[in-house]
């Protein structure tokens, strides 16, 4: 497995794999790898010859300095996990190599950046689209991968390459559920055993929407089924449920008529998780 700090040492080595005419996958991290970044590793695998991962604690994607500084890093654990799972290249650049001196340029999706998450944490997407169109230009994959889990920054990202015509394939990886469905976080670890029990809650409530089949199936409908099922969990705080258009991350209401993301955010002693699906009409 090569590891490259440099832009130049990286783009060098991808010239190797595409003078022997392989395509390259993608995946960006900020490290700390967990079960979830790995099946983005094992779905590029799967349709790339090459996998490129990048490590990079984006700072521009961070509201405050303190949570940039406290992000958990672990390189060498990384490393080895990356090389067991038969990673080609991993590109871990020094801020200034991907922020130059004096840059000033940015990315962002004016409308989806901002609504939503986006409310709750001002230039963040800013910060992520800024970030992936910065290692799409370094790496030129033919594809890369993003967790659903994320769903508002895979969508933010999908709607960036499109409109900047990026010739990469973005696919969303399904998320990895912990055996009674909780989504993986690097944040369950955190919760105390109670909480850990209790935030099944999420995914349940998802479940229970899917196949919730009052008609006409409305966002109105599924919004309240979703909130009970939740707020009948006393160790549960929901702080955040919307169901959006899927693609467009748009307010709907009334009877479903296209595919709709439902969104949830809850708090569990103090830890705040979230958790998404897509359900069709
Ligand atoms: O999802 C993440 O880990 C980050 O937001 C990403 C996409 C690597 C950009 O820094």
């Amino acid at each position: 497995m090569k590891i490259c700090r440099t832009t130049a040492e990286c783009r060098q080595t991808i010239a190797t794999y595409r003078q022997a005419g392989e395509t390259v996958g993608l995946v960006p991290t900020m490290g700390f790898l967990h079960a979830g970044h790995m099946t983005l590793v094992q779905s590029a695998k799967a349709r790339a010859d090459r996998v490129v991962v990048t490590i990079f604690v984006n700072p521009t994607q961070f509201g405050q300095a303190a949570d940039l500084d406290s992000y958990p890093r672990d390189e060498a654990r990384d490393l080895d996990m990356l090389r067991a799972a038969g990673v080609d290249l991993v590109l871990i650049p020094e801020v200034a190599e991907i922020y130059p001196e004096g840059d000033e340029t940015i990315v962002e999706t004016t409308r989806m950046a901002n609504m939503l998450h986006g409310l709750v944490r001002p230039g963040h997407f800013r910060g992520v689209t800024t970030v992936v169109a910065r290692l799409f230009n370094i790496v030129q994959p033919d594809l890369a991968c993003f967790g659903e889990k994320d769903y508002q920054q895979l969508q933010v990202i999908s709607r960036m390459t499109r409109d900047l015509a990026f010739p990469i394939d973005v696919i969303g990886v399904p998320t990895v559920r912990e055996e009674d469905g909780l989504a993986m976080s690097s944040r369950n670890v955190r919760l105390t055993p109670e909480d850990r029990a209790a935030a099944r809650v999420l995914s349940l409530s998802l479940d229970q929407a899917e196949s919730w089949s009052n008609t006409p199936r409305t966002v109105e409908g599924l919004s309240a089924a979703i909130a009970k099922v939740i707020n009948a969990e006393p160790r549960a705080t929901l702080r955040g449920l919307d169901i959006v258009d899927a693609e467009t991350l748009d307010e709907i209401s009334g009877p479903l008529t296209t595919a709709a993301a439902i969104m949830i955010s809850a708090e569990f002693g103090g830890i705040l998780l979230i958790d998404q699906r897509v359900i069709e009409p």
